[in-house]
């Protein structure tokens, strides 16, 4: 079952926690982002707890394996239930990571982002340097598969690489795919986007929407509309 993840990427935290709300039982996942983390800090994700919600804490660390280490152990001392770095880090980083994640009772699942929803090939190419292969659907998979055998519960990818990345990493490694866009929202800087319902049907474990719910008119009819999205691509 595809779970919906609703991004908190608003202005403030009473914002936000007015956002969860006005979402009330329909959504149980939300991901506290850089921006919420940056003006409030862990009593971000103290909130959402007191709320009986699960919480995707999404800071990408991307730094030596003992920094990111360090700054895992404290993050997951925040009682966040997904946390998240940078599989570009490299494995000794992710095991690091993955190690620091194990100290924290109870664990919460250590995620590495492969290549950003943002990047397309042109984008990559210019990151990477113009003489390496630069497709995202060959740097994921090889990504995740790096990723699972440093010890990561799973992936942060596009719904486009979903079954390639299956394939290299199975049917237990987690699955987050952002980038979603019901039909006829504004795409925004997202480029390798994909409904609700095309990521069910690849076999998302987990869909991050962030602007078509929060910046929805109604953010509770968008969110519904959504989970509704995902039960009709299931039983398909
Ligand atoms: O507003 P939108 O739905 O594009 O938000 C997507 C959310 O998912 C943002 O908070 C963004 O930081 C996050 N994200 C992403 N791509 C990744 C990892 C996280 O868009 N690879």
């Amino acid at each position: 079952m595809t779970n919906l993840i609703a991004a908190l990427d608003t202005p403030s935290l009473e914002e936000g926690l007015g956002l969860v709300d006005k979402l009330g039982d329909s959504v149980e996942w939300f991901k506290v982002g850089s921006r919420l983390f940056c003006l409030s800090g862990p009593t971000a994700v103290r909130e959402l707890k007191k709320r009986g919600k699960k919480v995707f804490l999404d800071l990408k660390f991307h730094d030596i394996p003992n920094t990111v280490a360090n700054a895992v152990e404290a993050v997951a001392g925040s009682g966040a239930d997904m946390v998240n770095v940078h599989a570009l880090g490299g494995s000794e980083m992710m095991r690091a990571a993955a190690g620091a994640a194990k100290k924290s009772n109870p664990e919460p699942l250590i995620i590495a982002v492969t290549v950003l929803t943002s990047m397309n090939d042109d984008s990559l190419r210019e990151a990477l340097g113009s003489e390496a292969p630069c497709a995202p659907e060959t740097h994921a998979p090889r990504l995740a598969e790096m990723a699972k055998n440093s010890g990561m519960d799973g992936v942060v990818c596009s719904a486009w690489e979903i079954e390639a990345i299956r394939r290299v990493a199975g049917d237990d490694f987690k699955l987050i795919v952002p980038g979603i866009r019901p039909s006829g929202t504004d795409i925004g800087d997202q480029k390798r986007v994909a409904t609700p319902a095309m990521a069910t049907e690849k076999g998302a474990d987990f869909i991050v929407v962030g602007r078509p719910i929060y910046a929805a008119r109604n953010p509770a009819e968008a969110a519904n509309a959504i989970t509704a999205e995902i039960a009709r691509a299931t039983k398909q």
